[in-house]
């Protein structure tokens, strides 16, 4: 696996794949790599020639008093993971070559898909995916590239922008990996206490509830996010911050749940925010 940390390298080395022929897929993460990162590696592995993942972890998307200085980070076991899974390229960019500037050129994000969920919880934390989003798209020259259901709304703003620059990349969209008490994979599940830890699989748990009841045929999304609160407050340390039912990919909500309804919450458990979501009967549905 080469390890490549410059912009200019990276391009140059894209450049040589694309003159090849040969198919670039790639896998943007912010490290800390667990088995969710790992599918979908996996999955460029199996349909591209070439494969590169990304660690860096974001400024721009992280608000005022969140966790980027505490975010976890480990080089060292990232590398061991991606050289056991053959990946060819490992590109850890430096903030100047993604940053060369403190003043920002921001990509602008439609707002009616930023303004529910996580981009109304996390204001500006949808500018700086998508900005960073292309940057690196530019770098790496991705002919796919591969992104997890897990963070349903990340998935269509980057699809939106990817559709609105006209890049020409295909987004592939994978299911959430999860622990065996159902609970998503994610680089923030480490701040869990113990006693979190096993108060974070009521947000899968009341995912599966709901998803139970409405395939038994109660479509009232008001009733279905009343019992999906009530599985979340009878937790003590989760304190919900939102539960959303809304239409997949255009983001407005629904009084009657229907084909390619999205059930997305957020939740704090303890100080950890985690989200989850299912999709009903559509595509991606797990
Ligand atoms: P990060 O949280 O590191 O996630 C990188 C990719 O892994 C994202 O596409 C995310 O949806 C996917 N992923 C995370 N947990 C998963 C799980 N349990 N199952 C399947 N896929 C999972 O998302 C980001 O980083 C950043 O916003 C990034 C896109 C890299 C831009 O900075």
């Amino acid at each position: 696996m080469e390890v490549v940390t410059r912009a200019s390298e990276m391009k140059t080395l894209s450049c040589r794949v694309k003159e090849s022929g040969d198919v670039l897929g790639f896998v943007p993460t912010m490290g800390y790599l667990h088995e969710g990162h790992l599918s979908l590696v996996r999955a460029s592995r199996k349909e591209c020639d070439i494969t590169v993942v990304s660690v860096f972890v974001n400024p721009t998307q992280f608000g005022r008093g969140e966790d980027f200085d505490k975010y976890p980070r480990d080089v060292e076991r990232d590398k061991a993971f991606l050289e056991k899974e053959n990946v060819d390229i490992l590109f850890i960019p430096e903030k100047t070559d993604i940053y060369p500037e403190d003043d920002i050129e921001y990509i602008e994000v439609d707002e009616k898909l930023t303004k529910t969920l996580c981009g109304a919880s996390r204001p500006g934390h949808f500018k700086g995916v998508a900005t960073v989003v292309a940057k690196l798209f530019d770098i790496v020259r991705p002919d796919k590239s591969y992104f997890g259901q897990k963070d349903a709304q990340q998935v269509v703003v980057i699809k939106n922008v990817v559709k609105n620059l006209s890049l020409p990349v295909e987004i592939k969209v994978m299911p959430t990996v999860r622990e065996d008490d159902g609970l998503a994979m994610s680089s923030r599940n480490i701040y869990l206490s113990e006693d979190e830890r096993s108060q974070a699989a009521s947000l899968y748990k009341s995912l599966s509830t709901a998803k139970g009841l409405i395939s038994r045929g109660n479509k009232s999304s008001e009733e279905i996010k009343r019992i999906i609160t009530k599985i979340l407050e009878n937790e003590k340390n989760v304190k919900i911050d939102y539960v959303e039912i809304i239409e997949n990919e255009r983001f407005i909500p629904v009084d009657k749940i229907k084909d390619n309804t999205l059930v997305a919450i957020a939740a704090f458990v303890g100080n950890t925010r985690l989200i989850d979501n299912t999709i009903i009967n559509g595509k991606n549905e797990e």
